[in-house]
């Protein structure tokens, strides 16, 4: 088999990414959240004051933001017209920002061409909302991770308590009931599971489960596939 291509797709805090990169390291997998180039984006507009409500500001910002993935030792970095951007892109402001560039048509063709590359050259777990359903669409293996949204926000409260933002839970749950409901109604690329994906609801398991069961779909449909 030549490169080996997974996507994830999934709501808000769903733990993709985390899940995800502890699958990939055990798979010798490399790992591309590509939320964070829609963060990059969004960081970019928010910074040079676009008005977000408005996707023609949006798209004119476009050309003087280069977002770009680069893997350090492994990891990924984000950077945005060469400074590296991967922990400034982690507020709930750019969260919310990202959500409303993402909805943005000329953002997403933007980006597409920088992950469809990152899979050609490597074997790579993939998450974001539309990886199977359009950048990958001939993933290998492609899973759409889930579990219940009180679930999902308790998740990104200790996520960001830990980090120290001051946030309360019922603020966590809204941003993200508001987030899914921006992904799954936009016009163009909406999240949706696409019709060949494993649906894996994470609910009643632990990291530990989780990561399990995502290794178990991809050794069973790589198998599948030999
Ligand atoms: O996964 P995340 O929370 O970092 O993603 C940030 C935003 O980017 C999210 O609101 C939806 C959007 N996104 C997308 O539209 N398509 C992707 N492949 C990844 C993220």
């Amino acid at each position: 088999m030549g490169n080996v291509s997974v996507a994830i797709d999934g709501p808000v805090g769903a733990g993709k990414s985390t899940i995800a990169r502890a699958a990939a390291e055990k798979l010798g997998y490399i790992y591309c959240d590509t939320g964070a180039l829609y963060r990059a984006v969004a960081l970019h507009c928010v910074r040079s004051g676009a008005d977000l409500k408005s996707p023609g500001e949006i798209a004119e910002k476009l050309p003087s933001a280069k977002a770009e993935i680069r893997l350090i030792d492994g990891v990924q970095r984000v950077f945005l017209n060469g400074e590296d951007v991967s922990d400034l892109i982690r507020t709930p402001e750019v969260s919310m920002a990202a959500s409303a560039v993402s909805a943005v048509p000329e953002v997403r063709a933007a980006l597409l061409d920088i992950q469809r590359n990152i899979a050609a050259e490597n074997s790579v777990i993939m998450d974001g909302r539309d990886i199977g359903t359009v950048v990958l669409p001939n993933a290998n293996v492609k899973i759409f991770l889930t579990a219940a949204a009180e679930i999902r926000a308790k998740r990104r409260y200790d996520e960001l308590c830990a980090k120290g933002e001051s946030v309360t839970f019922e603020e966590v749950l809204n941003d993200l009931n508001k987030r899914d409901y921006n992904d799954t109604h936009r016009d163009i690329a909406p999240l949706k599971q696409a019709e060949d994906a494993v649906l894996a609801d994470t609910s009643g398991m632990d990291f530990a489960q989780s990561v399990q069961l995502v290794c178990d779909i991809i050794a069973e449909k790589t198998k599948e596939q030999r």
